[in-house]
């Protein structure tokens, strides 16, 4: 029969046909030629009513055969298609987690504020209040009510920067004891730290004309030099590590008395001696003392009554030896390269980190 012979010739026409189909427009293309509303095997099937029953039948059934191979054959090339365009597609887009990411730089804070922060945190803990005062002071606090009146000797100590006679730029964060004191009248406890800058003409390796302190003061009745001694031991072993001894060698300062230089055991040889203590085996950090009974008697406060102790620290020179920066002006120019050396350092126990 002529016409199963074209199917067998259709048949293989559309294997060569196949076997050229390389994406799937072109496969759609086949099976709209083939399988279509106008296409071949529609056309064939169109040309069976001209047959006998018997060659209807035969052709049938031929033809039936022929769509179903025609669609299996067109259908397994499209999922190959498929799946060769979904692995294009995943290894085009593919992503590497074990790359490495790219670093952003983050902010962090200045060597100074983590050394105030890590002292407020040690004072807050034990119930003291953080205050401030103005950097602009007026002589009356920054000197006079502190013990140190006109023409005082120990004001050579502190080279000021006066803006009139009467007011300057604070030379000590000490004046914030006085406006405490008077702000409070006579009413006890006052537990205060006071962190600030203070300004002094200065300036060379280890002096700027502007840095910052951090002032004590406690007053209340039956404060003692114990009290004291205690609390700036914990300041030191939080400051300089667990193990830390401290010192008190004899001072002057006019708004305390009895007053004392406070030493730390040195961190870096435990008190053996080396070259960050000078061979000493101790480091100076602070000055401190007891509440003059002048200063708490300006203050409204009677010093038979009452009795306070007071410190004053400088911040750089805490840092400096703390982190063993050796020129302060290193603080305050603000290199990357160097501040970026205190991104990790968050404050905590020398000894730890
Ligand atoms: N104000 C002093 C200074 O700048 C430091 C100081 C010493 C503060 C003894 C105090 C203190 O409160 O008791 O040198």
């Amino acid at each position: 029969m002529d016409i199963i012979k074209q199917i067998e010739n259709i048949k293989q026409d559309l294997d060569v046909q196949l076997s050229k189909v390389d994406n799937l427009k072109a496969l759609n293309d086949l099976r709209t030629k083939y399988l279509g509303r106008k296409g071949i095997i529609q056309q064939l099937s169109e040309g069976i009513s001209e047959l006998s029953i018997k060659e209807k039948k035969e052709f049938g059934r031929h033809l039936n055969q022929f769509k179903e191979l025609a669609i299996a054959k067109i259908n397994k090339i499209q999922d190959k298609l498929n799946e060769e365009e979904l692995n294009k597609k995943l290894s085009s887009e593919a992503i590497d987690v074990t790359l490495p990411g790219t670093k952003v730089d983050t902010g962090h804070s200045h060597p100074i504020t983590k050394v105030i922060e890590e002292i407020e945190l040690l004072f807050i803990s034990m119930g003291y209040d953080v205050v401030e005062g103005p950097e602009v002071e007026t002589d009356l606090y920054n000197f006079e009510l502190l013990n140190l009146p006109k023409g005082h000797p120990a004001r050579d100590a502190q080279d000021s920067f006066y803006i009139n006679d009467e007011m300057l730029l604070r030379t000590q964060t000490s004046p914030v004891q006085i406006r405490t004191m008077l702000a409070n009248k006579d009413k006890t406890p006052i537990r205060i730290i006071c962190p600030g800058k203070v300004y002094r003409r200065d300036e060379d390796a280890t002096h700027t004309h502007q840095f910052t302190q951090i002032e004590g003061l406690v007053v209340d009745k039956n404060i003692s030099v114990a009290h004291l001694k205690g609390t700036l031991e914990l300041l030191a072993r939080k400051l300089f590590g667990k193990d830390r001894t401290i010192r008190f060698r004899p001072s002057y300062f006019p708004f305390t008395e009895p007053s004392f230089e406070v030493d730390v055991s040195c961190f870096k040889c435990s008190g053996e001696g080396c070259s960050l203590c000078k061979h000493t085996g101790w480091l100076e950090i602070l000055g401190s003392g007891m509440v003059h009974p002048n200063v708490l008697r300006a203050c409204g406060y009677d010093p038979e009554v009452y009795t306070g102790f007071a410190f004053g620290m400088g911040v750089e020179r805490t840092a400096m030896l703390k982190y063993g920066i050796t020129d302060i002006r290193d603080i305050y120019i603000n290199d990357l390269r160097f501040l970026d050396n205190f991104n990790y350092i968050d404050g905590g126990d020398i000894n730890e980190s």
